[in-house]
């Protein structure tokens, strides 16, 4: 069974805060959105200091865990590591589009209807020259296109990629989780490449936005918290 579209419900802005950085100053995050946020994005920096204790400390202050592990392995390792995190609470999991029809569908066999896998299609810090390098001559959409349908057929609820695809993959796959890291508020020169703002991200299509360092890093927080929450207002 592919689980449904994700609907987020107001009070929560249509808003997932990745905690990419170690669990002291990532705890603070927790306190201060607890009650105010959907959920909290735990990538690989997070799990390798505390493992699935900080999915369970997160759970625990009410707030939903989207666990970004990006899984990329032979369809046996990965299911029983989507099993494995599903067991634990998490909402969404992440795993590579790239890893292929079988690898998706062992993937997509562990969803339940509120945990839902979605698949990385090519990551947001990627551009036309990087995909060029690693052998992929077409055009970038096209390969985004590609790896899409190939997890939407395969039974993954959802999608990852950059703002910029949101309104294309929204057109084609009505019924899919789209989830859009690279928002950026104000122009940035970061690692990230095709970034948007949230607002427009969300207009697009997209269900959730990933919002990252332009939270964590502001000197604001609180200013910054309300400028994301006033641009989604009315969205979720
Ligand atoms: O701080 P920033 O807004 O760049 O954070 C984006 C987050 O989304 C990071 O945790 C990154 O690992 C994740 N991500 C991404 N691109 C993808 C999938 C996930 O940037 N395609």
């Amino acid at each position: 069974m592919i689980p449904k579209r994700l609907r987020i419900l107001p009070p929560y802005p249509p808003v997932v805060v990745a905690l990419d950085e170690p669990w002291n100053s990532a705890k603070i995050w927790v306190d201060r959105l607890k009650g105010r946020v959907w959920g909290f994005k735990v990538g690989s920096i997070l799990f390798a200091e505390r493992g699935p204790t900080v999915v369970e400390e997160i759970l625990n202050s009410g707030a939903r865990v989207f666990l970004d592990l990006k899984y990329h392995d032979i369809p046996n390792t990965v299911q029983l590591s989507v099993r494995r995190a599903v067991s634990w609470g998490v909402s969404l999991i992440t795993v590579h589009a790239w890893g292929g029809h079988a690898m998706l569908k062992a993937a997509a066999a562990e969803q339940k209807p509120d945990q839902r896998v979605v698949a990385v299609t090519v990551l947001t810090s990627l551009d036309q020259e990087d995909l060029k390098q690693a052998g992929v001559l077409g055009d970038l959409e096209g390969q985004v296109q590609r790896l899409a349908t190939l997890a939407i057929n395969s039974g993954i609820a959802g999608l990852v990629s950059s703002p910029h695809e949101v309104a294309d993959l929204r057109e084609r796959f009505p019924e899919a989780t789209l989830v859009t890291p690279g928002i950026r508020l104000d122009p940035g020169t970061d690692d990230q490449k095709r970034t948007l703002g949230i607002d427009e991200t969300l207009r697009a299509g997209s269900d959730l936005a990933v919002v990252g360092r332009v939270l964590t890093m502001a000197t604001d927080w609180e200013k910054q918290w309300e400028r994301i929450t006033s641009s989604t207002a009315g969205m979720s």
